[in-house]
């Protein structure tokens, strides 16, 4: 059972429709005050979290598994109305990612002029991917 409040929010929601990838559309939401996602964070169902500019609810246990479609840890909610501003960190001292090697969890590269971190081991997959195992920490000021 419904209740009016989550009708009225559900309608209020889907008023906005922006286009996305392919054919699908995708709901702007306000996301206003929710945090972005964090490694080495536990979330529980029915937290939220922004990742790369769009806001998920965990829908069970979920730890440094960062949200994306494929994981069924987490449920998109749809694009943040206001995109983030990108945060700026110092990049010194990280290697260049490399295609050949393999990442430990916790391991940081640079890549394309941003910070990015694997929460989780990782070989082949390129950072920014839709595969989600590197998370974007911010863009490199030096
Ligand atoms: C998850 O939700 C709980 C309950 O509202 C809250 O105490 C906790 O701080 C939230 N955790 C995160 C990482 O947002």
């Amino acid at each position: 059972m419904f209740s009016t409040t989550f009708i009225a929010a559900a309608v209020a929601m889907s008023s906005v429709l922006q286009p996305s990838a392919g054919l699908v559309f995708r709901r702007t939401v306000n996301c206003d005050n929710i945090l972005d996602w964090k490694p080495n964070t536990q979330y529980t169902a029915g937290n939220q979290t922004v990742f790369t500019n769009e806001l998920w609810t965990a829908t069970q246990w979920s730890y440094n598994n960062p949200p994306y479609d494929a994981a069924n840890e987490w449920s998109l909610d749809g694009s943040c109305s206001v995109p983030r501003p990108p945060v700026k960190v110092s990049c010194q001292g990280i290697a260049a990612w490399n295609k050949q090697t393999q990442y430990d969890g916790g391991s940081k590269v640079t890549y394309n002029g941003d910070l990015w971190y694997a929460p989780n081991w990782v070989s082949s997959n390129v950072p920014g991917d839709k595969s989600g195992s590197w998370v974007e920490e911010g863009v490199c000021t030096n």
